[in-house]
């Protein structure tokens, strides 16, 4: 059996044969079909990628059908159950599981660099005290590009490490001053003796303890969801992270971007608006007229849906277990009944049954971080720490080979042809 595909051109009668590998052809082996030899070619249109691989990727695979998740071959049920982020953060970006020498001076590495320059601090004084922490979270992060000009080398592998180890370090220390300046409270210096996200808890709520200890439960609950936000391979802001890194952009950059594109509520935003939408909703009793609403096209169930998922989203499973252990720490969130009455009534009613929506890593994650004393607010730029991650194991993957090129999509141009320039008397 040949590993070609045979093309007829019912225009012109002609046969093309193009190579298929790992199910996919190449689309500007397209562009040999033409009508006249002046014609461009053929092209794949493709608006929203819903059928176009953009690259070829070692790092995360996704079965959306069977509701499978894997970071470089590791199901995310066992790195939820056994791995911490630091360790996920280093297979993502290394490709296999640290040693112990290797996962501690990994560490030792990450917490060296967990502060942020003065000018940072000064620079996040500028905003508005109600100004929404994503919006500060992706300034300061592009502005760190202003602070370390030699990241832009991107073809020096050193150059490239210090800046991933960089970024991994500092971003929780800008999403904590983010907050921090949102409430009007002094910012909170890293203590090295802190585990990675116990520090971030320490830098978020630190009050005036000369030093202050998380709860274990709810720093390892933390940790689990920033594994399950790590990657999720060429998500919108992956996909941004990786057109800007074409254009050899720096790191500190192309994060910001990929930050933007997250902080969409149809992408990393969902859980600020599934937080809002629940205490919209308010009472259980609501819930069915609420459904309907959504059922005509009225509004969205947030949380619930999927571009790649057409089963139930592994992460959402592994987070509503974590939600229990969190529970039982803080109190149950009252807005849990009201999101559980949700997915049962949407899981039996074949609106969402037929278009296979089920709920997504978003739908209860917000809960937990409510109930860890978050401000919806916040919740996007949780996720953010997570994915940095992954955005940056998908940058440096990009980054480190030699062949790439900068994204350049096509278009379908439906414009006018051209015309003559009216004189303004003339319009
Ligand atoms: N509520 C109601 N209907 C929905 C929803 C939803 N959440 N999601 C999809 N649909 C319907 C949609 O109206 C369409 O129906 P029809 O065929 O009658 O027009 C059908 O399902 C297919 O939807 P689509 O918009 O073509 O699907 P998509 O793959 O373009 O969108 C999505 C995926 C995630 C943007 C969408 O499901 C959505 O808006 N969900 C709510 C927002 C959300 O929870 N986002 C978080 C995603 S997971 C976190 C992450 O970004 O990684």
């Amino acid at each position: 059996m040949a590993d070609t595909l045979t093309i007829t051109d019912n225009r012109t009668g002609r046969q093309y044969e193009v190579p298929i590998n790992n199910d996919t052809i190449r689309a500007s082996d397209l562009r040999q079909i033409r009508v006249a030899p002046e014609d461009f070619g053929m092209m794949s249109y493709d608006p929203a990628f819903l059928n176009t691989a953009s690259c070829r990727s070692a790092i995360t695979f996704i079965d959306g059908d069977k509701g499978i998740l894997r970071y470089r071959g590791y199901p995310i049920e066992q790195l939820a159950e056994q791995s911490t982020f630091l360790e996920t953060a280093y297979l993502l970006i290394h490709g296999g599981l640290p040693t112990q020498s290797q996962l501690t001076s990994w560490e030792g590495d990450l917490s060296q660099h967990a502060m942020l320059h003065e000018n940072v601090k000064k620079f996040m004084e500028g905003f508005r005290y109600d100004a929404h922490p994503m919006g500060i979270f992706l300034s300061t992060v592009g502005a760190l590009s202003t602070f370390y000009p030699l990241a832009k080398d991107v073809d020096d592998p050193a150059s490239r490490r210090l800046q991933m180890i960089r970024l991994i370090a500092k971003v929780p220390s800008i999403a904590a001053y983010a907050y921090r300046h949102s409430v009007g409270k002094p910012y909170v210096y890293p203590n090295k003796e802190l585990s990675y996200t116990g520090n971030f808890l320490n830098q978020l709520f630190k009050q005036t303890e000369p030093i202050y200890q998380p709860d274990p439960i709810l720093e390892r609950a933390l940790d689990v969801l920033f594994i399950l936000h790590a990657d999720h391979e060429q998500n919108c802001s992956t996909s941004a992270m990786r057109n800007i890194g074409s254009a050899n952009a720096d790191p500190y950059v192309s994060l910001a971007g990929a930050a933007a594109a997250l902080y969409g509520p149809l992408h990393g935003g969902a859980n600020e608006a599934v937080l809002r939408m629940l205490t919209g909703i308010g009472t259980i009793d609501n819930v069915s007229t609420f459904v309907e609403g959504v059922k005509d096209g009225k509004e969205r169930l947030m949380g619930f849906g999927h571009r790649v998922y057409k089963s139930y989203d592994p992460r959402a499973k592994v987070i509503k277990a974590t939600a229990d252990k969190v529970f039982a720490i803080t109190g149950r969130n009252p807005l849990l009944d009201i999101a559980l009455e949700l997915e049962r009534i949407a899981l039996e009613d074949d609106y969402f049954i037929s278009r296979k929506l089920y709920p997504n890593v978003d739908f209860y994650s917000g809960l937990i971080y409510q109930a860890m004393q978050f401000e919806p607010s916040m919740f996007t730029v949780l996720f953010a720490i997570g994915r940095t991650a992954g955005w940056i194991a998908q940058w440096e993957e990009l980054t480190s080979d030699k062949g790439r090129k900068i994204a350049r999509p096509r278009q379908v141009y439906i414009g006018e042809g051209q015309r003559e320039y009216p004189p303004m008397v003339e319009r």
